[in-house]
């Protein structure tokens, strides 16, 4: 075992954690930032480093010997394929309830995210993250994380006749015609790069299906942001295929950090130790509960306090399809990067994506993807027969969310005389109600933590990750994640270091 150690330790390289790191750097401290998946900086076989929506590989799933796509089936058929077991980019995690995806890499979600950058009305932020000053946060962490992120808007002009874009105007037309407000998504993609796909000068990306399992060329990652500044310090060593199992305190002060080493099949090649002065947890909402639960539960941080585990939601996700008339095709081409949304937020408790279904020929389906006001929260639980953590949330915990749902598309259906697709997620099923790609909360800002993300009962044990987000945020979430932590680690820095 190695001894190390280090003024400060993050676990996890998505948005919260390459925030964290990014700041603790540029303030003169040195980082070990640890990431259980892989760098994603090599390209495969195929001379890519990500593999197409269309075509998963090993590279696209994690740990897992078959793949798991949120869309189950194609025209009522199973698309699911059996593939190698490796460290690959999507986690399809199964709690008995739900399946929750997340992104495994140095980026994080960031990594198999749609890039959708959408920061919350100022009149629902109140209900968002109500400790929290919000004249704060619209003033400068809003801003803050949005320049830091590359977000950006499509060019209102150029969607008005790209090819790629016809799913999305086809949207537009049925939300305006039952009159729901259609609203453009900005999106960390980069815009210029779409119009030249759309062009045909320069390799695709969205134009070629790329979203879930990675994305090659136009969309800034972190990997395009936070992650070359973290590096241009010089002070953040990183750690790929590097996972946390335990956090103790350490006899001298602070934290004895537990690390396994991992190959690309997912077996332990080595287990080392790090002794950190602060820890700061940023393994996702899922990670960093499981690992507080864990280590509560099985006596390594008894002190931590009881909200541990608490207060999770799924942001409401909820999705959906409808058949469209044979005179309002979606195209064969289309960006896997969404531009719009229906926002029925205030009256319906709906906002939804008007998504792509990239598949590359003509479906007539018009497909979203909605975050509802879906009040239900769970719990994280540590299972000793298992020594696992359980999530109690249930499937039927959606039909709120369904609800919501319909509050638009019941709408749009009648005026249009159309009807829902039944073919996405089975055979004659409607809605896609077994997943969330939008965990958050277990480690509730002001409950298990602290106003700024300060976990309860140890100095120098930190959350900063959507673990503070207390179930929803009522648009996609990544904005809030970064803004909120870049308020955190700046109140962090100046007052605990
Ligand atoms: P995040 O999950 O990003 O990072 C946590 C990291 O910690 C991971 O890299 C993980 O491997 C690592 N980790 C976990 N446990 C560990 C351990 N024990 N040891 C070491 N490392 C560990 N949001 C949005 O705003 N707009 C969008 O368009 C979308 N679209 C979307 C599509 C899909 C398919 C998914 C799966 C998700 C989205 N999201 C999204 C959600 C968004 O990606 C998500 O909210 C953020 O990535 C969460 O950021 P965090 O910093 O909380 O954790």
């Amino acid at each position: 075992a190695d001894a190390a150690r280090v003024p400060a330790l993050v676990i996890g390289s998505g948005y919260g954690g390459s925030v964290a790191a990014l700041r603790l750097a540029e303030a003169g401290i040195d980082v070990h930032l640890v990431e259980m998946g892989m760098a994603w900086d090599t390209p495969g076989a195929d001379g890519k480093i990500f593999a197409n929506t269309t075509s998963p590989d090993q590279r696209s799933f994690w740990l897992r010997t078959r793949t798991k796509q949120p869309l189950s089936n194609f025209l009522g058929f199973p698309i699911d394929k059996d593939i190698p077991r490796y460290t690959g980019i999507l986690d399809a995690e199964e709690f008995s309830g739900i399946t929750v995806y997340q992104g495994r890499g140095v980026g994080g979600g960031s990594l198999v995210n749609g890039g959708m950058a959408v920061t919350p009305k100022r009149e629902n932020f109140g209900s968002i993250l109500p400790t929290v000053n919000a004249d704060e946060m619209y003033s400068t962490y809003y801003p803050r994380a949005n320049a830091g992120l590359g977000v950006g808007l499509v060019d209102p002009g150029w969607f008005d006749t790209a090819e790629c874009y016809q799913y999305a105007r086809v949207g537009r037309k049925h939300a305006q015609r039952s009159g729901f407000p259609f609203v453009f998504v900005p999106d960390v993609y980069d815009w210029r790069y779409m119009e030249q796909e759309q062009a045909n000068t320069v390799p695709r990306s969205a134009l070629a299906g790329e979203i879930l399992y990675g994305n090659n060329y136009g969309k800034k990652s972190l990997q395009k942001t936070y992650l070359p500044r973290i590096a241009a310090t010089g002070r953040v060593t990183i750690s790929p295929l590097h996972r946390v199992t335990s956090v103790t305190p350490a006899s001298g002060g602070g934290y004895t950090v537990m690390l396994e080493q991992l190959t690309t099949s997912g077996t332990v090649s080595a287990t080392k130790s790090v002794t950190a002065d602060k820890v700061f947890f940023a393994a996702g909402s899922v990670g960093t509960s499981k690992l507080l639960v864990k280590l509560k539960a099985t006596g390594a941080l008894p002190n931590l306090n009881g909200e541990v585990g608490k207060g999770w939601g799924d942001n409401g996700n909820v999705m959906c399809g409808r058949a469209n008339h044979i005179w309002d095709p979606t195209g064969s081409l289309q960006s896997s990067i969404p531009c719009g949304g229906i926002d029925n937020w205030a009256a319906g408790g709906a906002f939804a994506e008007v998504a792509p279904l990239p598949t590359g020929i003509e479906t007539w389906a018009s497909f979203y993807l909605s975050i509802t006001k879906n009040p239900n929260r769970a719990q994280f639980t540590w299972n000793p027969a298992t020594q696992s953590v359980d999530l109690n949330w249930q499937t039927a915990w959606k039909q709120p969310s369904i609800d919501m749902a319909k509050s638009i598309f019941d709408k749009i259906n009648a005026k249009e005389g159309t009807i829902y697709r039944t073919d996405l997620f089975g055979t004659y099923k409607i809605w896609g109600d077994h997943l969330t790609y939008h965990p958050l909360g277990g480690a509730v800002l002001g409950k298990a933590t602290d106003n700024y993300g300060r976990l309860a009962g140890y100095q120098g044990l930190y959350a900063i990750d959507g673990s503070l987000i207390p179930g929803n945020t009522s648009v996609n979430p990544f904005v809030t994640i970064t803004a909120l932590a870049e308020r955190n680690i700046e109140k962090i820095i100046a007052t605990d270091f």
